[in-house]
């Protein structure tokens, strides 16, 4: 396969390296991934992670299997244990659907990497799309307020959330960004703080729990955010402290958006309470791990709940900004996102 490097994903002598985004911003570590199983490792890990990138990075590491000479079958079990890989984000299993029609063709192996870099390419125009849809609902002088990541890492492109963000910014909309840290994981304290710092936008990062009081004092004028899924109803499974954001937001008054490709809708999913969740180590919450080091604070034998998604209900978000356009309320009830007939 020719070479190719996204943020996260590179290419190089036929091998899929992937950036350990559990080590960024401390360590920039680049991973081989060689076979299925160290790929699942890398996701399950969140090594790789955010909705576009889990999809990418199965189908690419399919082709280049097939590539390497993997036979037809054993690329249709592998397709299946990278689908399991997480269950929440849809894309993983939108991008695999349309590589298990690449597998049952007779040059499969052409077909494959045909497919793979068509869906990388996607994503790159997908991210653009949204970004220039979302900028035009910024109003000059915002300040932003998001969650999790959705930049780059996330995805082939600039982004989805993130992308919108600074797109805004360089469009001279943007006053500031409000980055939630993104307990129990800290994809926001980690990487979008990473990723803004890198792209030059004025941010400040909040401990989720400061979100509240940020919106009280009139100091939040929109909130983006991502989705890992959404249902035919419009509701939106995300990163979990989603959902507390979107109650506050409508509480407050504040505009809540969600930006997403057309990859994230799964219109045979009817709502959000059909939406799998995916249910976490206990070890995310009793402390923290990664390159800064390994603490554990909470008792020995403390009982945890870590959900790593919630979902938002359509009612709470006022457009969902797809690389199709913006999408709004009444467009959803008159069901815009229901299954073709
Ligand atoms: O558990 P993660 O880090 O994969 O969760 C990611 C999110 O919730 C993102 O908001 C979502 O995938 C959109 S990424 C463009």
């Amino acid at each position: 396969m020719q070479t190719l490097q996204t943020t996260s994903l590179r290419i190089r002598d036929n091998q899929l390296w992937i950036l350990d985004q559990q080590a960024l911003p401390q360590k920039t570590i680049w991973c081989p991934t060689p076979g299925v199983a160290d790929l699942v490792e890398h996701i399950k890990t969140l090594r790789v992670r955010g909705a576009p990138l889990i999809g990418l990075s199965a189908s690419l590491l399919l082709a280049l299997l097939a590539e390497n000479g993997m036979a037809k079958a054993e690329l249709a079990s592998s397709l299946e244990i990278l689908r399991a890989a997480r269950p929440t984000a849809v894309n993983l299993m939108n991008n695999l659907d349309r590589m298990k029609l690449a597998l049952a063709q007779d040059n499969y192996v052409t077909a494959l990497t045909f497919e793979a870099l068509r869906l990388v390419e996607e994503d790159r125009a997908l991210c653009d799309k949204i970004a220039a849809h979302g900028a035009q609902l910024i109003a000059p002088g915002s300040r932003l307020l998001t969650h999790c990541n959705t930049g780059g890492l996330a995805t082939a492109g600039v982004g989805t959330a993130l992308g919108v963000i600074s797109r805004g910014w360089q469009d001279g909309r943007v006053e500031k960004v409000w980055v939630d840290e993104t307990r129990p994981l800290l994809q926001g304290g980690r990487l979008t703080a990473w990723e803004l710092g890198e792209l030059g936008v004025p941010y400040r990062l909040i401990c989720d729990s400061m979100a509240a009081s940020l919106m009280a004092q009139k100091q939040v004028d929109a909130i983006w955010v991502g989705a890992d899924r959404i249902a035919a109803n419009g509701d939106v499974a995300n990163k979990i402290g989603t959902y507390s954001l979107a109650v506050l937001a409508h509480f407050h008054g504040i505009p809540f958006y969600v930006a997403a490709p057309h990859t994230t809708l799964d219109p045979a999913c009817p709502n959000g309470a059909a939406i799998p969740i995916e249910q976490r180590a206990e070890t995310e919450v009793t402390g923290v791990a990664g390159s800064f080091g390994d603490v554990r604070w909470a008792p020995d034998d403390a009982q945890v709940y870590n959900p790593a998604f919630d979902v938002t209900p359509a009612a709470l978000i006022a457009g969902w900004v797809l690389d199709t356009g913006v999408v709004t309320a009444a467009q959803v009830e008159a069901g815009v996102f229901q299954p073709a007939r």
